[in-house]
């Protein structure tokens, strides 16, 4: 098992999965425009030489199903099962004396966020912005750890703009502390195993340990060590850590900034971060996501793939699904056994997930993972007339000013049921094992 984000580099490395940059790049708009080509050849990328001197930069470190079944040790198709098998069996994080994250520390006047290569990643963005940070925090009063990821924006030396908004944890969390009249501590880990984003990803019932559900994933204890500054745990093997406080009653302009619906969410009043200690390994790489990218959309399908998968087995013979390339539509194929069940399917997954806003259910034959596939079974399958669910003024992503996901649908894209020899999609004998450069 790989213990951190550099094992998986080499692991990537070693499958051709990795390309890497030696030419000096800027932060500001350059690496995010070489982001998207490696996105396009669905590699990781690693900036070795960045015009911020001691930092490398990675990113798309799991832009495809191909990269998260090598870290599930599975095949791309049988992931979210994967995830749920480990994920059933809880472990728990475990806290050690030191770890590499230690080899450096900076406190108070000697942090210095400028020397970071934090990412601008898009036009009309308000400026660099961190996007891959894992936040933990603790409820003030059961000593719960919560853990997410939250955007920030650069605004000085030692200080960030950072989002946090109730229902999502860590803005619940805020909100005890400011109670109390406390400043709210977190710790931000940058440079992560993908298990670790991945679990940060994870909506779970308020009160569960995300650090948990990362140790599930690895099949051993994650292993964290102290802060320096405040009363929290990170990840031992952690490229960086920002150490601080979230400001009480503080609000601040933070944005625009390009968000993962590819627009920008406007300027909003959010919080601040004083970080208080920057602690960081030998040679570190800083880690980034562009929002709305594969990878990004990857990040948050699993889990919300997972609890789908879960609630449509209720009530369907299930194959696979997929939450990509947008985690506001699910493709599931089924082994229909009834006319009319792909509406079921369609009413379980709307219910399971309230962010879903179409919803397309396919037979065995479809492959889920291919949009193309997809939008076959619906050109040739669907009835338009009889095979749509409706569901009005249902609850949807919840920033909605225009009222855009309050409504959902769902498409019946299967064939009729016993006419197969109708429905038999045509093949060409050889054609997925022939090689074109061996006849070149
Ligand atoms: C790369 C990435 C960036 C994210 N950025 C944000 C963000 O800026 N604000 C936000 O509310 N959620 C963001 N999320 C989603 C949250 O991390 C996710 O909803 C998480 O489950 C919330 O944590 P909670 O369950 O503790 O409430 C991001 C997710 C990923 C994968």
């Amino acid at each position: 098992m790989q213990k951190d984000l550099r094992s998986c580099l080499q692991l990537l490395e070693t499958s051709d999965l990795l390309l890497r940059v030696k030419k000096e790049v800027n932060p500001r708009f350059e690496i995010p425009a070489l982001m998207k080509k490696a996105e396009k050849q669905g590699k990781a990328i690693l900036f070795e030489s960045v015009k911020r001197p001691g930092f490398r930069v990675t990113n798309n470190i799991c832009g495809s199903r191909k990269a998260f079944a090598l870290f599930f040790e599975t095949s791309p198709e049988k992931i979210v099962q994967e995830w749920i098998r480990r994920v059933n069996h809880p472990i728990k994080p475990e806290v050690c004396s030191s770890g590499p994250v230690k080899e450096t520390i900076k406190k108070g006047s000697e942090v210095d966020l400028s020397e970071l290569p934090i990412v601008t990643h898009c036009a009309k963005d308000a400026g660099p912005y961190i996007t891959a940070g894992i936040v933990v925090a603790k409820d003030p009063e059961t000593g719960t750890r919560n853990v997410s990821i939250n955007r920030m924006q650069y605004k000085g030396k030692n200080k960030l703009g950072i989002r946090m908004m109730p229902p999502q944890h860590l803005g619940l969390i805020r909100e005890k502390w400011e109670k109390k009249g406390k400043p709210l501590e977190i710790a931000v880990a940058i440079g992560s195993h993908p298990f670790d984003i991945l679990a940060a990803a994870t909506t779970v019932a308020y009160g569960t340990d995300e650090f948990t559900i990362s140790s599930s994933l690895r099949k051993e204890p994650l292993q964290l060590v102290k802060c320096e500054a405040v009363d929290l745990e990170v990840p031992a093997f952690a490229e960086i850590v920002l150490e601080g406080e979230v400001l009480p009653e503080v609000w601040e302009p933070e944005g625009p900034f390009g968000d993962f619906m590819q627009y920008y969410v406007p300027v909003m009043d959010n919080n601040v971060f004083i970080v208080k200690a920057l602690t960081h390994r030998k040679d570190p790489i800083y880690q980034t996501i562009q929002a709305g990218s594969l990878e990004d959309t990857h990040y948050l399908a699993l889990s919300r793939e997972a609890r789908l998968y879960q609630a449509v087995s209720q009530v369907a013979d299930i194959q696979a699904l997929s939450l990509v390339p947008t985690i506001l539509g699910c493709a599931i194929s089924i082994r229909k056994r009834f006319e009319g069940e792909p509406k079921n399917v369609a009413a379980a997954a709307f219910g399971a997930y309230s962010w879903l806003k179409y919803c397309v259910v396919v037979d065995h034959d479809v492959n889920v993972f291919d949009i193309n596939d997809v939008w076959w079974a619906m050109a040739t399958r669907s009835r338009p007339d009889r095979g749509l669910l409706i569901m009005e003024n249902a609850l949807g992503f919840p920033r909605d000013p225009f009222h855009i996901h309050t409504s959902k649908l769902g498409i019946d894209a299967t064939a009729p049921l016993n006419q197969w020899e109708e429905f038999e999609r045509k093949t060409v004998p050889g054609a997925d094992d022939i090689h074109l450069e061996d006849y070149l």
